[in-house]
């Protein structure tokens, strides 16, 4: 996977922003796999809520209660990977095809942290742009979309499809109000910078620095 002592730096550095009593959205990926022992590790008493079935799993394992999500109105923190972030705090995700229920977490919480290692941070976001469609019209939606591939692998926890889309990008706003606005997408792994509070980046030596926030 690679990376792994830089994901590790700004995943224990994360942690270190929860506090007992919290509710905490836990975000999906490699990098998140580093946040939960250092969560557990704290022994705090809060109650989580996780962006897909291995989360839920490896988060249950070190005995971090995880509710359904149905339960909790609003979250406190959310903490999340990203597969790329641009100067101003745009981010990328959805390499995982965790995105829908990931900015569905994020939305809920009052504060939402990124974690990266210092290769995701980018000067400009490029293709490809995760995508979660719905089975129903999926041809249809394909044609509308243009350059989008399907992805390999299971449907999503929702029965959605994840696919990628690869178009030329001229605006980050104008690409997420086209995908937002396309029938049959039901998410895209676009995040708005207004979204995103705190991004830590780690690096190889096993620092991390809030490059936001
Ligand atoms: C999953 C995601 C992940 O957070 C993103 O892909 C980063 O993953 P990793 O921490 O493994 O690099 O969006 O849908």
């Amino acid at each position: 996977m690679g990376h792994e002592r830089a994901k590790r730096a700004a995943a224990e550095q994360a942690s270190l922003l929860v506090e007992d009593g919290m509710r905490v959205g836990l975000g999906t990926g490699t990098t998140v796999a580093f946040l939960l022992p250092a969560l557990a590790a704290r022994s705090l008493d809060i109650v989580c809520v996780a962006t897909s079935p291995a989360t839920e799993k490896q988060a249950r394992s070190l005995g971090l209660d995880v509710r359904a999500f149905a339960e909790l109105e609003r979250l406190d923190l959310a903490i999340d990977g990203a597969d790329q972030v641009d100067p101003a705090g745009w981010l990328v995700k959805g390499g995982g095809g965790a995105h829908t229920r990931e900015k569905i977490v994020a939305a809920a919480a009052e504060h939402f942290v990124v974690i990266v290692s210092a290769d995701k941070l980018v000067g400009e976001i490029t293709p490809p742009v995760p995508l979660e469609l719905l089975s129903f019209g999926l041809a249809s939606t394909l044609r509308q979309l243009g350059e989008v591939r399907l992805r390999p692998g299971p449907p999503s926890p929702d029965g959605g499809v994840i696919a990628d889309w690869y178009g030329e990008i001229r605006g980050l706003a104008e690409l997420a109000g086209r995908l937002d606005a396309q029938p049959g997408v039901v998410e895209h792994g676009l995040f708005p910078a207004e979204m995103v509070e705190t991004v830590i980046a780690g690096d190889e030596e096993g620092g991390a620095r809030k490059v936001k926030g």
